[in-house]
């Protein structure tokens, strides 16, 4: 007799003896017990909607309530090999539900049935959120937004799923920016110092470098863990920076997560939020993180095509409000975790077409980071690269991290450069005699050891150390003294 039928049969002998040889009890027990076994095998039943209409990126359901953000699979016709179409609820309008794909959809019938992906308990915190693999186990592999591993390599050896949208960081017991990190680019060490938890921008028109720059920067860097979010760029490019400009010795404590301009806007936004997620998990084991996300721009771009597409207004320049909202809650949930934890510092590229500073999503942008490298056109049509245009660059957290002496010293390098630069044409046509100025003269002679120190190959890394002092060299000599 099982332990719960042995209770319960103490229970009716105590009370009443002459019941537990009752025939009629003994045969209603059989019959529970049998009921008690057959009802852990039923199936719960199926909540389903209906698919209503289906114009542009948005699907339209009625009959199921779910909440915003939640998975759906949407039955496709039968001899369909996919079986299921997934796709996410994006809003709502009284009974109607919007739906965005996250996968092929083509096929779909009218009133095809709408399933919600998982049915979480209510009182979960995390109820219909999605969860993606996580892990140590992760390093050194490329993904797709939905963590499915892309680069042929078998299954994923994850530890553990966590939810896309994150743990919000209660800000007053973030961990304040206090160390630098060593990016490895002679540039950004010396004059854009960046700190650990720092959150840095990375704004250039295209073909001007930014992905080698942030190759080097995930080859050469001192962080431990390097998380890649490839967002809505050229396919052709994913595997040309994983295999040429992250290299065998960047992909091995690295993850990438590719989610390039063919897959729908929403798995755009979630590679975007995948890569977070990761970033976030190496930091919370106390890992310092670098995060590198090409592009901020393009994810903007994801987020718009949905607003759009769901009756949201445009704004600005075509951008509709919710854009605004989502660039800040993306790049919140990186920087310093609690102290003693680990840290996220992260580059985001943001694209300025046509060089324009203006752009809305660059001037947003600039306002949430914490300082930003601009990359020049004139400079890398010179052939001078990084092509970081010192002047218009800037890390808001940098006093806090270098000594008085280098900051003189950046001071220096950069009024030494703006002379230089805005003396420029005078000096190429022979406009300006020698001995008119003695700072500008200063400048001339210094101009070539500075375009130096800013230049860095693709293949050669330049430590924290050994920035700082070769910017100290600059100006240790008799020249660089009254400068
Ligand atoms: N440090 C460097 N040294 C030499 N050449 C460089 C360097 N950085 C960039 N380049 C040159 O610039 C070209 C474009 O660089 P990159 O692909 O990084 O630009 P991008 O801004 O990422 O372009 P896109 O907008 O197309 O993504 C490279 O193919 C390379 O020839
Ligand atoms: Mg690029």
């Amino acid at each position: 007799m099982e332990p719960d039928a042995a209770a319960r049969a103490a229970i009716v002998a105590t009370h009443d003896p002459a019941l537990a040889s009752n025939p009629h009890l003994a045969a209603w027990r059989e019959r529970m017990a049998a009921i008690g076994h057959a009802a852990p095998l039923a199936r719960p039943l199926l909540r389903s909607g209906r698919l209503t209409r289906a114009a542009g990126l948005v699907l339209e359901a009625v009959g199921i309530r779910m909440p915003v953000g939640a998975g759906a699979l949407i039955e496709l016709p039968p001899g369909n090999p996919l079986k299921m179409a997934e796709a996410e609820v994006v809003g709502f309008q009284g009974d109607r539900l919007f739906l965005m794909p996250t996968t092929e959809v083509a096929g779909l019938l009218p009133g095809a049935r709408v399933f919600p992906l998982e049915v979480a308990p209510v009182d979960d915190p995390h109820a219909g959120q999605k969860r993606l693999p996580v892990g140590f186990g992760m390093l050194g592999r490329v993904v797709d937004s939905a963590g499915r591993p892309l680069d042929g390599l078998g299954p994923l050896n994850s530890q553990a799923d966590a939810s896309l949208h994150g743990t919000p960081i209660n800000p007053l017991l973030r961990d304040p920016i206090h160390a630098p990190l060593d990016v490895g680019v002679r540039a950004i060490n010396a004059l854009l110092t960046v700190g650990r938890g720092q959150r840095m921008g990375l704004f250039a028109g295209s073909g001007v470098g930014k992905s080698v720059l942030l190759g080097m920067m995930a080859r050469y860097t001192s962080a431990d863990v390097i998380v890649v979010g490839l967002i809505g760029e050229r396919g052709r490019e994913v595997k040309e920076f994983i295999e040429q400009i992250l290299g065998q010795e960047g992909i091995k404590r690295s993850v990438v997560v590719a989610a390039p301009a063919d897959v729908t806007p929403l798995m755009r936004l979630q590679g975007a939020a995948y890569a977070t997620t990761l970033a976030e998990f190496f930091r919370d084991q106390g890992c310092n993180v670098l995060l590198i996300m090409d592009s901020l721009t393009r994810y903007a771009m994801a987020q718009r095509e949905i607003a759009l597409a769901i009756g949201e207004p445009p704004a600005t320049k075509g951008y509709p409000p919710s854009v605004f909202a989502k660039l800040p809650a993306l790049v919140e949930r990186t920087g310093n975790g609690p102290k003693g934890g680990g840290s996220i510092t992260a580059f985001y590229t943001v694209l300025t077409e046509g060089d324009d500073q203006q752009d809305p999503i660059a001037d947003s942008a600039r306002a949430i980071l914490d300082g930003h490298v601009v990359l020049s056109r004139t400079l890398a049509e010179s052939g001078h690269y990084p092509a970081i245009d010192i002047e218009a660059s800037i890390s808001r957290a940098m006093a806090a991290l270098v000594t008085d002496q280098q900051f003189e010293e950046v001071r220096k390098f950069k009024q030494t450069l703006s002379r230089y630069q805005r003396n420029r044409d005078l000096i190429a046509v022979g406009a300006y005699a020698p001995g008119r100025d003695a700072q500008i003269d200063r400048a001339i002679a210094m101009y070539p050891r500075l375009e130096m120190f800013l230049q860095q190959k693709m293949l050669e890394r330049a430590d924290y150390a050994t920035s700082i002092a070769q910017l100290s060299a600059l100006f240790s000599n008799a020249q660089g003294q009254h400068a």
